[in-house]
């Protein structure tokens, strides 16, 4: 008789209280690393500053955007072949400000949220993930990420005022968004000193524990990662420090 596994596509976001904690970094760098043996959708989700073009060296003919408005389809909007086993959807700027995207209709979101699960439902066959790139804070465009989600991965960096941020989005945002809270909800500490914190780390990871959250690791902040980004590397190889952090984050992930 065959041994049968079962593979369900997995969606994961990434998310932040504050802005700059390094989401962009992390999911990029993760769609990187879980493409080396599986398939993997990466949607890029900051229509107010999206980055991707940057990252990939790539300007797609449709974006997330034209999906959005009704003028491509979702197969449309995936640009494959920039790197084996990742296809990307890229967002592009909403410069306009009364575009719905960045704005509050919520019968419009209901909308696209139905949009969004029918197409990706529809993907089961052809990824083992899906990984959202996110804006930080609250636009309303989380409430529909948050629904679709099976895991989420919370970044922050280690000081007590985006600890008290991140626990106000739990109660706020993520409670509400999807009350039964029946998803991984897991927390990040990125740029961290090179001092010994751990039980900062700890203590803080404790307060946000009684939400039901897990801390599954932390990311040192690196001069090196800092100059390479800042000379327009964000995807590194599987040896450099951020990429083994991450896998290790990975195997506490359990996805
Ligand atoms: N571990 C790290 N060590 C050093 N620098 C880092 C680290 N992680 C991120 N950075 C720096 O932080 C900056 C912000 O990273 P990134 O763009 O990924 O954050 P973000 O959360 O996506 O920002 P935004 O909220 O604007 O979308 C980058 O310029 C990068 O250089
Ligand atoms: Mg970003």
């Amino acid at each position: 008789m065959k041994n049968w596994v079962l593979i369900i596509m997995k969606k994961i976001l990434i998310h932040s209280y504050k802005g700059g904690t390094g989401k962009t970094t992390v999911a990029v760098n993760l769609a990187n690393i879980l493409s080396q043996k599986t398939r993997v959708l990466l949607i890029e989700n900051d229509f107010g500053m999206p980055t991707f073009v940057n990252i990939f060296k790539h300007e797609p003919k449709v974006y997330f955007n034209d999906f959005c408005k009704d003028s491509a389809t979702f197969n449309e909007i995936i640009q494959a072949g920039i790197k084996p086993n990742l296809d990307i959807i890229f967002a592009k700027t909403q410069f306009d400000p009364s575009a719905e995207i960045m704005g509050s209709n919520q019968a419009w979101f209901l909308k696209l949220l139905e949009k969004m699960m029918e197409n990706l439902k529809a993907c089961e066959d052809k990824y083992d993930y899906v990984i959202f790139d996110t804006p930080p804070g609250w636009q309303l465009i989380l409430v529909n990420l948050i629904a679709l989600a099976d895991t989420v991965i919370l970044l922050l960096r280690p000081n007590s005022f985006e600890v008290s941020g991140t626990k106000q989005l739990l109660d706020i945002l993520y409670k509400r968004a999807k009350p039964s809270m029946s998803f991984d909800v897991n927390l990040l500490f990125n740029q961290v000193p090179e001092v010994d914190m751990e039980n900062d780390l700890e203590t803080w990871a404790k307060k946000l524990q009684l939400e039901g959250i897990k801390y599954v690791g932390y990311i040192s902040c690196s001069c090196h990662t800092a100059y390479e980004m800042a000379h327009e590397t964000t995807i590194f190889s599987l040896e450099h420090e951020f990429s083994r952090s991450l896998q290790q984050v990975i195997g506490n992930l359990k996805i």
